[in-house]
């Protein structure tokens, strides 16, 4: 998806992308502006979860080689397990807390490092860079080994085969480049008004399923406060997208495309979600030249992957482009 984005952008913004701003504004994975980020001037980043923040904080923010990189991965590899955390008092069956969403020794792991890379921080012992970048290299290899089907609204009764191996640790290597990139952890339509650039990408939720409930562990994990965990799940409060919303959705979109400041404006979204392809199309019409690019898509198999929910089974995918006018 993401090479036949750029092919795209190419062809609507022309060859030449080296002194262009491109704006990935519900970031995700980072996939996009990572694809991008070699061939643009500015990649800014936003998404509304904070783990997807941490992963686009190092993927795009980051841009210059961490210094200690492999020694503090060894560090954090060789720490010993700990039985106060987070995620092993609430999220682990040992503990008695009667979920299993990680094997007892991966959930002690998870929090010996997460605690290491929070205490090294506030220490000044890393800055913001390597700060995200560790926590990064962490939220990846523990979602690996995470029990679940897919998502993270429930976990598996027994531990799959996957969630038995050991956690290892190792390093989320980004691009480095001459950039210097903003990420944003904000809703898109409060964001939309702060920011200008030349090409807009959009790919925001297609249906009623909210992030935050999908992936809240990778959540505790990246924010990592303590909060109380409630019922089956523990998923806990989250933020509400008003793009998984039937009734908040089209005024959201139409906000947002009213707000943008972006003479290229590209959608990401596929014919069975809450707006119809036709519903968008009349909305972006009202701001500038309109235009249409279709794609099928192979159904994606679910499997731990951070980019596991981003793909739909055998679905029309469209990318909607706005060439915005005033
Ligand atoms: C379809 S996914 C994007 C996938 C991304 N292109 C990738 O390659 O990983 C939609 C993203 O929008 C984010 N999101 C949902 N509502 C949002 C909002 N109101 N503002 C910002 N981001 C939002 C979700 O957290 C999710 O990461």
């Amino acid at each position: 998806m993401s090479g036949f984005l750029l092919g795209t952008v190419r062809d609507i913004v022309g060859d030449d992308l080296s002194g262009k701003t491109f704006c990935d504004l519900f970031a995700g994975t980072g996939a996009v502006g990572n694809a991008l980020k070699p061939h643009v001037r500015q990649v800014i980043a936003n998404d509304l979860e904070h783990y997807s923040f941490v992963l686009n904080r190092n993927y795009i923010g980051n841009c210059t080689p961490i210094p200690d990189a492999k020694f503090l991965i060894s560090e954090l590899n060789d720490l010993p397990p700990v039985q106060d955390g987070l995620i092993y008092q609430n999220f682990c069956l040992g503990s008695g807390s009667g979920r299993q969403y990680f094997s007892d020794e991966n959930g002690q792991k998870i929090d010996a490092m997460r605690q290491a890379i929070e205490r090294w921080h506030q220490q000044s012992e890393i800055d913001d860079d390597c700060y995200y970048f560790l926590i990064c290299s962490l939220l990846e290899c523990a979602d690996r080994l995470a029990n679940t089907a897919s998502v993270y609204g429930a976990f598996l009764k027994r531990l799959k085969p996957m969630a038995q191996k050991k956690l290892i640790l190792s390093p989320a290597d980004f691009i480095c480049t001459s950039q210097q990139n903003p990420v944003h952890h904000a809703d898109a339509n409060d964001l939309i008004g702060h920011i200008t650039g030349d090409i807009l990408y959009l790919d925001p939720p297609y249906n009623v399923r909210q992030y935050g409930a999908n992936y809240h562990i990778l959540n505790i994990i990246s924010e990592y406060k303590p909060l109380v965990f409630k019922g089956k799940t523990g998923i806990h409060r989250y933020r509400r997208s008003r793009y998984c919303s039937r009734v908040k959705v089209f005024p959201a979109f139409e906000e947002l495309i009213a707000q943008a400041q972006f003479p290229y404006i590209c959608l990401s979204y596929n014919n069975e979600g809450l707006l119809s392809p036709e519903l968008i199309r009349k909305t972006m019409e009202k701001y500038g030249r309109y235009d249409c690019i279709s794609m099928r898509h192979q159904r994606f198999k679910a499997d731990n992957d951070l980019n596991r929910a981003h793909h739909a089974h055998n679905t029309t995918e469209y990318i909607h482009v706005l060439f915005k006018q005033g």
